[in-house]
């Protein structure tokens, strides 16, 4: 919580630590109403530090007793006060002991030990264990666990930490223990504990060296039918790590456990991984496609993380992107792996642009690695997720896959046991490939999405063919100039029969992987030996994470939708074409004209859908109209009502015009055959679903039937989801309600299935701001819990139509949500404000109300430094 004033930490001011714990031996004692904590360690001084002050964090501690060296300490041996506890060690070697008190129960920040359902479970990331006891809670502190849980056997017949389980037996009074042991040093964020009264199921994988090695998930055990497909991708992800990085397993136990109250997605405890429950339980009564291929991913991510992460770990916050960064690269590459390349890609970078740009364009923009922060919390981020995946991606671009892996072995084996920075790791892929790195590195320290601005000229007499890039990055907070960047340019030239022509030129330019490096502010290169002027195709696979634009006519782009050899560059010409046409209807309806979706598109979106050639995945996502944050981004005032009623109108044209191929595709499409959950089957009932919600809104009475009938006979939840979202868009507002009844009488029962029924309530165009409250009124809900929070109040928020009207009610909501969520989960409410953060970028009016609410939010009463932050950031100049 904040004091007095927020404390900001800078990247410049790290300094070691001056004593280092060589290991820490917990009890953790729960009883009813308290648990009691008696954490000793073994300290070492660190010699390279003068001060002999032992530095320990302590939030919410009661404290019992504390020893140094078997004394007992009094109240002027030590200073407690702001989190910290501060002492003189005068030994070089110490042995420090904690009693204290902690309160479980009612601990509702979700970060430290705290009550989920019936269990107890841990969250230690970034700085909770400092809720747990008192110690040196910062990553490069790494230490060997042991942990001893004592707790009642009947509420709590299952103890877990992380390593080996060496040790259990009964107590008295109705009681047992469990002691396990982690060989491997770790920093606290990766501590875990659960008790709890759960299911476990088990599952067994042999490393290639030999290892047999337990795999066991545990969940509550109404959640018992929701384990499989989790330990199927936790295998398939042991399986690729070996095979793609070489990295195999390092313990005989591996386990999973869901956990309903979770602030984010999933958590790499060493050993313990602790998953939200919508990210790892699945059925395919209950998971819809998308919800496999998230939890196979995030299966994937948390698994990998323990070499990206817990082997080799982050020296300080700042390196956050050092780990997340690089497993979000390595969690991809293995779901383009496992599924469709392309189709991951377009995905990846669809995502990219919704969320980070408008993060990187907006007053929360930061590097991949932030030079400061107040809350460290506040950093996990797009921009150190996503972006950092993109930066890791480009490194891989630039070395090629062969050295970019020598790399990895080489930063594997040279930092293990260690906690290091980006510059380490960077330091190895220059390393093995011999490529001076310098330059690239801006792409850590300098935030903002580059403009990349290609112009071409083609001189027929000589068969030159010339292309310009200039490069610019706007001002972001703290930085008001930019150097130039490095940027990879995966290209192709295509002639007029669609062909990629052959490349010739003198530039820095890899024929192999078909890149072009620009390291300056503007380059010219010419090609030679061309006959005719070529399409250029840019930016292949997103070879760069810029925003880049070439003066294509709508023919051009239309040409490059029909032709490129890159998928997907094929998916991103006619992207750029939605976005054209959608902006100019918009300026249209400003002006108060009539509105008319141009004929290339309107015939281009015909020709894919009938293209057979295209898999069915890639012709739903070119089918696919670009979101509001996408037209946001693209425009430099955002007038909602125009955007709405531009994207509207060509949804409409499109429907009506095309009503017949939707209506065919949406039949042929069907199937009864059992669920299965792959590339080909998902693509199939994406196609479908797209299809479907086009042809309900041509407003066919035809189609509504449809959907009823493949709602009420579907047999999994991607089918009825698909009908579900089709009628909700609709306008059919009987059936609307009779299938939203039906599916909460049906699923009332079943946790994710109630979370997707609150979430397509709140994203239903035409939802009031008195239907949230309502909603929130229900048994359903429960403000302690995040995900049921996300579903209704992003849910809501990303209702374009219903936040953003414009009497200002929905800012005044989320206002008021954050105000009640700052007191009991600042990190869940510091999110939150993230809605309001692009405040600017509206007309005045609403901007004046979003920022008014964010006015709102600063002046609440004991406010948390999370909260704090982001609202003070969303409002600066
Ligand atoms: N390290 C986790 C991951 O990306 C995410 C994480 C960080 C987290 N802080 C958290 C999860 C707090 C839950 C709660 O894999
Ligand atoms: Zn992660």
């Amino acid at each position: 919580m904040r004091t007095q004033d927020p404390k900001t930490i800078y990247l410049k001011e790290y300094q070691q630590p001056a004593f280092w714990v060589d290991h820490i031996h917990l009890t953790v004692k729960v009883f009813d109403g308290y648990t009691e904590v008696t954490s000793e360690l073994s300290l070492r001084k660190n010699p390279t530090v003068a001060s002999r002050e032992l530095v320990l964090n302590g939030v919410d501690q009661k404290i019992q007793s504390l020893h140094l060296n078997d004394a007992q300490l009094t109240e002027t041996d030590y200073q407690y006060s702001g989190g910290l506890l501060t002492l003189n060690c005068a030994t070089d070697t110490a042995r420090f002991r904690a009693v204290t008190r902690i309160d479980p129960q009612n601990n509702t920040s979700l970060e430290g030990l705290y009550q989920s359902g019936s269990m107890l479970c841990t969250q230690c990331e970034a700085e909770g264990f400092r809720k747990i006891t008192f110690y040196p809670d910062r990553p490069d502190v790494m230490a060997t666990f042991t942990t001893r849980i004592e707790a009642d056997a009947k509420r709590f017949p299952v103890l877990l930490s992380n390593g080996n389980p060496v040790d259990s037996g009964t107590l008295d009074d109705g009681r047992h223990f469990a002691v396990w042991e982690d060989p491997f040093p770790k920093p606290s964020y990766l501590f875990a504990l659960v008790a709890g009264d759960l299911a476990g199921k088990d599952d067994r994988f042999t490393t290639r060296s030999g290892r047999e090695v337990t795999l066991r998930i545990f969940v509550e055990p109404q959640n018992a039918h929701k384990v499989d497909f989790a330990l199927a991708s936790l295998k398939k992800a042991m399986q690729w790590d070996e095979d793609v990085y070489g990295r195999e397993y390092d313990l005989d136990l591996f386990m999973i456990v869901a956990s309903d109250f979770f602030n984010m997605g999933a958590m790499e405890n060493k050993g313990l991984n602790i998953f939200n429950s919508a990210a790892v339980l699945a059925s395919p009564d209950t998971s819809n496609d998308q919800r496999f291929e998230r939890i196979e991913g995030i299966v994937a991510h948390e698994y990998f993380h323990n070499w990206s992460g817990n082997r080799v770990t982050c020296r300080d916050w700042f390196q956050l992107s050092l780990k997340e960064g690089f497993t979000v690269f390595r969690d991809t590459e293995f779901s383009s792996d496992m599924h469709d390349r392309a189709v991951k890609r377009i995905e990846t970078v669809a995502g990219l642009r919704a969320v980070q740009f408008p993060e990187d364009s907006g007053p929360m923009a930061h590097p991949v690695r932030p030079d400061s922060y107040i809350e460290i919390n506040n950093f996990y981020t797009a921009t150190v997720y996503e972006k950092g995946a993109e930066v890791v991606r480009m490194i891989h671009t630039l070395v090629g896959a062969e050295d970019f892996r020598r790399g990895s072995d080489l930063y594997f084996e040279r930092f293990d046991g260690q906690a290091v920075t980006t510059d380490d790791f960077v330091a190895c892929m220059e390393q093995v490939s011999g490529l001076d790195l310098t330059q690239f590195k801006r792409w850590y320290s300098q935030a903002g999405t580059p403009r990349l601005a290609v112009t071409d000229e083609f001189d027929a007499d000589n068969g030159n063919y010339t292309l310009t890039f200039k490069q610019a990055c706007p001002a972001t907070p703290g930085q008001p100039e930019k150097s130039p960047f490095v940027i990879p340019v995966k290209l192709g030239l295509l002639g007029t029969d669609g062909q990629d022509l052959a490349i010739k030129t003198r530039a820095n330019y890899s024929a192999e992987t078909e890149v072009l490096t620009l390291t300056d502010e503007v380059t010219d290169v010419v090609f030679t030996g061309l006959t005719e002027r070529p399409v250029p195709s840019l930016l292949r696979d997103f070879s760069a994470p810029v925003k880049w634009s070439f003066g294509y006519s709508d023919e051009q782009l239309a040409f490059l939708a029909a032709n490129d050899a890159n998928g997907f560059n094929r998916w991103d010409a006619l992207q750029q074409l939605y976005i054209r046409a959608i902006l100019s209807l918009a300026t249209d309806r400003r002006a108060g004209r009539t509105l008319t979706a141009p004929s290339v598109l309107v015939e281009t979106v015909a020709n894919v859908a009938g293209d057979a050639t295209l898999s069915h995945a890639i012709r739903a996502s070119m089918l696919t109209l670009p979101g509001y944050a996408i037209l946001k981004d693209a425009v430099d005032v955002v007038y909602i009502e125009d955007l709405i009623a531009a994207r509207k109108h060509l949804v409409k044209t499109l429907a009506t015009r095309y009503r017949d191929i939707w209506r065919s595709l949406t039949e042929k499409l069907s199937s009864h055959a059992p669920y299965e959950f792959n590339a080909e089957e998902s693509g199939r009932r994406q196609l479908q679903g797209l299809s479907l919600w086009y042809w309900l809104k041509a407003g066919d009475q035809a189609a509504f039937d449809f959907a009823a009938q493949l709602y009420a006979g579907a047999t999994n939840q991607t089918d009825r989801s698909n009908a579900l979202r089709a009628v909700l868009a609709g306008d059919a507002e009987a059936l609307q309600q009779s299938l939203l009844s039906d599916f909460y009488d049906h699923w009332q029962s079943d946790t994710q299935m109630v979370e997707q029924w609150l979430t397509m309530q709140a994203g239903t165009p035409g939802t009031t701001v008195s239907d949230i409250e309502t909603l929130m009124q229900h048994p359903a809900f429960d403000i302690k819990n995040p995900n049921k929070v996300r579903s209704v109040i992003v849910g809501f928020a990303m209702n374009t139509e219903s936040f953003h009207d414009d009497d200002g009610e929905g800012y005044a909501l989320l206002a008021s949500v954050v105000q009640q969520l700052n007191a009991l989960n600042p990190q869940l409410a510091a999110r939150l404000v993230t809605l309001l953060s692009d405040w600017k970028r509206y007309d005045a009016t609403r901007g004046k109300m979003m920022a008014k609410a964010l006015e709102t939010i600063l002046a609440t009463q004991s406010l948390s430094s999370n909260v704090f932050e982001m609202a003070q950031r969303a409002l600066k100049d």
